[in-house]
């Protein structure tokens, strides 16, 4: 399928896809929404693919949340089905794949911006990024999940004053606030998430899909996180990979996942 609103390429393992609608500082319409569902299963059905980065195009801005102009005449209804449908097709889908995907946030990340990179494993930030939930500027609260995996990051409290004062973090300010694993300048952003995404793919693919699986037990309530790590960590043995590298181990070699 060929892309309009984004840039999909593989190398060396790594998916990169990049939104692209810089004019629009990449915030999120329908079909951007459509064609990362698109582009994200493909790289879960290859098998190559062990890690994907996701950023926004140009200097300016990862995204700068759901496209306003898109939804400012919808009723309650449509509204509704605009967080259900963008909730499934896309910021449920990152959070539950079962290869890691690591956020380049590049610039502003506001709204479903934001929400976007909370719902990938790994964030790291350039240091001219600013992170923030406005919908109440909007007469509106955050839809794309973000009510949840913000107080699922940060905590309660800090999750509140975010979104009812509207306020934008800093780049090092979401850093203290553990809502991005690291900072660097923008021109390293890439060469980071490039270096975090190597690590990943040196390690066995079966039990990262397995421990993004536990990890994610623990946001469940109607999972217990305990029981799901006790079956997913027994479900490894026998496996090609676990016999790969625990004989590694022992043989004093690396493991070829
Ligand atoms: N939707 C649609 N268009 C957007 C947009 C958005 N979220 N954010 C920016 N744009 C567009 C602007 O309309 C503008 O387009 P035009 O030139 O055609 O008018 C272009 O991007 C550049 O933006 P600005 O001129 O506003 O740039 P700026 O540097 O002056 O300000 C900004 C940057 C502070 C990020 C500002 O654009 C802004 O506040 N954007 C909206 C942020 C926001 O409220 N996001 C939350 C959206 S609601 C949401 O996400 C709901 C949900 O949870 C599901």
């Amino acid at each position: 399928m060929e892309f309009e609103n984004i840039v999909v390429l593989n190398s060396n393992n790594i998916c990169h896809i990049t939104i692209n609608r810089p004019k629009q500082l990449n915030a999120l319409n329908a079909k951007t929404i459509f064609e990362l569902n698109v582009a994200i299963n493909q790289a879960q059905e290859d098998s190559s693919v062990r890690a994907i980065i996701l950023t926004g195009s140009g200097n300016k801005a990862f995204v700068a949340g759901a496209d306003i102009k898109e939804f400012a005449h919808f009723s309650a209804r449509e509204g509704e089905e605009l967080a259900r449908n963008g909730q499934k097709l896309l910021f449920d889908l990152i959070d539950n794949l079962n290869i890691p995907c690591i956020a380049a946030v590049n610039g502003f990340a506001l709204g479903g911006g934001l929400e976007l990179a909370m719902s990938c494993h790994i964030r790291i930030a350039s240091d001219n990024s600013k992170l923030g939930l406005p919908e109440v500027t909007l007469g509106v609260i955050p839809g794309y999940g973000g009510t949840q995996r913000l107080t699922n990051l940060v905590g309660k409290g800090k999750a509140l004053e975010m979104i009812v004062t509207a306020s934008m973090l800093s780049a090092h300010e979401a850093l203290q606030w553990g809502l991005v694993n690291h900072v660097c300048a923008q021109e390293d952003l890439l060469i980071l998430a490039k270096k975090i995404a190597n690590k990943i793919i040196r390690n066995s693919p079966m039990a990262i899909s397995k421990a993004i699986k536990s990890v994610n037990a623990s946001f469940n309530k109607s999972l217990d996180g305990f029981e799901v790590e006790k079956k997913e960590f027994g479900s490894c043995f026998e496996s090609k990979d676990f016999i790969e590298g625990t004989s590694a181990f022992m043989q004093k070699r690396k493991p070829n996942f």
